[in-house]
């Protein structure tokens, strides 16, 4: 069968890589993809904003399955489309990517199905948010309400900070995402990330996996899209995992049928473990609508079994029926960045070495934001690549990720040392 792939990240190399391997597979055309990804299929350039362009080539092209791997397609309602086209697609609608589109939407949820999470807020206008901050003190936590590349929320530790990040928010620094504000209690413990596969009726676990999302060692610096990521996540016990089934995914899944908005696709649950007398609990932090980037690429080096029948069976409602095995090996991938990230970066810097770093036996490299030119990867974006070991323990996946990393020659690009240090304190 031929799939489209949609997306250009780290996160749709590791799909695309996986998906490539399905004996079910014809033709997997990829679009935008990036400079990595032509190995794994067809590069096309689509418009994916124009959602009759999408469908025209799906049809046109025999396409079976279409995979959306980013949030902003999702929001925009591409799968809705899609599936009003009857064309089978990977990814929830718009009404039901709104867990991850609208903050204050996913808290009225908890409230509403006593789902655990911080005590929260919601404003429309600054006035009355300031007056709330006052009431409540710092540290708070202050979040534009919609999609802001995930730098829209703000820890405020002073009555300042706290103001400021709210007449930003309404003063327009995240366009229509900043339209309304949410207002949360501070958590304090570990953060994990947790994937299920849903239908809409059955939820599927994904072995567990962490990211990092501070830029620098020892977990310092601003927060990012995530500076590497490892599976399996030692601190989801099977404990917390039946608990987060219960206690979140489960009423969730349950409030979106409620609302005549199934939710069909991979639901990623950000935690929040705090802590009480000892027992960690798991509180829900935010949804995402997507694969974690990069966790999705730790968890495809570890899935063994073929991904195309899950994928098909989340669009056709059969996920009851999918079983997924998965390997007992670690994997870990470490982000090599563009010096500069999170912040401002320069572009077109060349990278050498990648090819000598993917042929290392236990090692593949994805491309995030690279292009190819006249047989030359360029860096082109914030995190540019994702260099994954896998390995019969955490520290032997780390090892052979920084083996590889260490041969890969880029003078603009970073990475943080110590992708993993948590899993392997514990
Ligand atoms: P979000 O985009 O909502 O996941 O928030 C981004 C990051 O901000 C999270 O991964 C946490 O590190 C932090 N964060 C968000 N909300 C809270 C909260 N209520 N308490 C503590 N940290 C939070
Ligand atoms: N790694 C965090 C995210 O994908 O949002």
């Amino acid at each position: 069968m031929n799939i489209l792939l949609i997306g250009s990240g780290g996160r749709e190399h590791a799909l695309a890589w996986k998906i490539a391997q399905s004996p079910l597979l014809d033709t997997l055309f990829i679009s935008p993809g990036n400079g990595g990804m032509e190995s794994c299929g067809t590069i096309i350039n689509l418009d994916v904003a124009d959602h009759q362009a999408v469908i025209n080539f799906v049809k046109d092209n025999n396409v079976k399955l279409v995979v959306i791997g980013p949030e902003a397609p999702l929001v925009a309602g591409l799968a809705n489309d899609l599936s009003a086209t009857n064309i089978p697609c990977f990814g929830p609608t718009k009404e039901a990517a709104i867990l991850e589109g609208s903050k204050g939407f996913t808290k009225d949820i908890c409230k509403d199905y006593n789902i655990p999470t911080a005590k929260y807020a919601r404003f429309t206008d600054a006035n009355s948010a300031k007056d709330y901050v006052r009431k409540e003190g710092t540290p708070i936590v202050i979040k534009a309400d919609g999609l802001a590349a995930g730098k829209g929320v703000i820890m405020a530790e002073t009555d300042t900070e706290a103001l400021t990040a709210i007449d930003e928010i309404f003063g327009g620094s995240f366009g229509d995402a900043g339209a309304e504000v949410v207002i949360e209690e501070t958590l304090y413990g570990e953060e994990a990330s947790f994937f299920v596969l849903t239908d809409g009726k059955t939820c599927l676990p994904l072995v567990t996996a962490q990211d990092h999302k501070r830029a620098f060692d020892g977990d310092k610096g601003p927060n990012t899209g995530g500076m590497g990521a490892y599976s399996p996540a030692p601190i989801m016990t099977d404990e917390l995992i039946t608990q987060t089934m219960h206690e979140v995914i489960e009423p969730t899944v349950k409030a979106m049928n409620d609302k005549g908005t199934p939710y069909k696709g991979v639901l990623y649950a950000g935690l929040m473990l705090t802590e009480k007398d000892g027992v960690k609990t798991p509180q829900l932090i935010e949804y995402n609508a997507r694969f974690g980037d990069p966790e999705c690429q730790v968890l495809m080096m570890r899935m063994k079994s073929d991904i195309v029948p899950a994928l098909l069976a989340v669009a056709n409602e059969t996920l009851e029926a999918i079983e997924l095995k998965w390997s007992e090996t670690s994997a870990l991938t470490v982000v090599m960045a563009t010096k500069g990230y999170p912040g401002s970066y320069e572009k077109g810097t060349e990278i050498k070495g990648l090819e000598e770093a993917n042929s290392l036996d236990d090692c593949q490299v994805f491309h995030a934001g690279t292009k190819k030119e006249d047989g030359k990867f360029k860096a082109i974006g914030g995190r540019v690549l994702n260099v994954t070991g896998v390995g019969s323990t955490i520290a032997e996946a780390q090892s052979n990720a920084y083996k590889a990393i260490d041969v890969i020659e880029w003078e603009d690009g970073f990475c943080r040392r110590d992708i993993g240090w948590r899993a392997l304190k514990a």
